[in-house]
């Protein structure tokens, strides 16, 4: 069974995805405790699904360096297979990276490389593209530029909004993150090998 630690900042749908997906006696994973850098609406669904969660505001630390190293030990007191970044919206520092790494993973509402960083969604209307996308990759040091894991191909269509189409690209990723959640505790992929490419 892969155990898997959740880091959000939002509202926690992939979050959601995942544990309703593991509800199920035959999936191979389970989420051990939710984790958050603020107040975000997703730590209720740690009392809905009787996971635990924790706190790490990133306000009231010195400097990134500092949350990370408590963001770390926090995660580490859950000894998880897994971490997966679910919408968290901070970048973690380089030692978190490493000390996680090949086990961390990231969702990401485009299809990377194409619009990284902390507005893809908005980048793509912007950019007048016709279709956008969903990814999911190894976290490395780079922003969004870790090896894929998952990605998948979402158009944009005329009128949509950032919220329309958000919410059009979350439907994919929800589906792309268990997908491969059960590939890697499968064994179908292999982090290690894959950020070695
Ligand atoms: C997702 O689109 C994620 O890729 C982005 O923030 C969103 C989180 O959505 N970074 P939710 O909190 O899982 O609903």
């Amino acid at each position: 069974m892969l155990s898997l630690v959740v880091l959000i900042s939002g509202g926690g749908s992939n979050l959601r995805a995942l544990l309703e997906a593991s509800e199920d006696a035959e999936f191979p994973a389970r989420v051990v405790a939710i984790g958050a850098d603020r107040d975000a609406d997703g730590l209720a669904l740690g009392e809905e699904f009787g996971v635990p969660t924790f706190t790490v505001p990133y306000s009231s630390h010195a400097d990134r360096e500092a949350w990370g190293d408590e963001l770390l030990a926090q995660i580490q007191q859950w000894q998880p297979d897994l971490v997966v970044l679910s919408g968290l919206m901070r970048l973690l520092p380089p030692r978190v990276v490493a000390a996680l790494s090949p086990n961390l993973v990231n969702t990401h509402p485009a299809y990377l490389p194409e619009f990284p960083g902390a507005h893809g969604v908005r980048d793509a209307l912007a950019a007048g593209a016709g279709q956008t996308g969903a990814s999911l990759i190894v976290v490395d040091n780079g922003v969004d530029e870790g090896p894929i894991i998952a990605q998948e191909r979402v158009p944009v269509l005329a009128g949509d909004t950032e919220t329309t189409l958000h919410e059009r690209i979350k439907t994919v990723e929800r589906r792309l993150l268990v997908q491969a959640v059960l590939d890697i505790a499968n064994g179908h992929v292999n982090l290690k090998e894959l950020s070695h490419t």
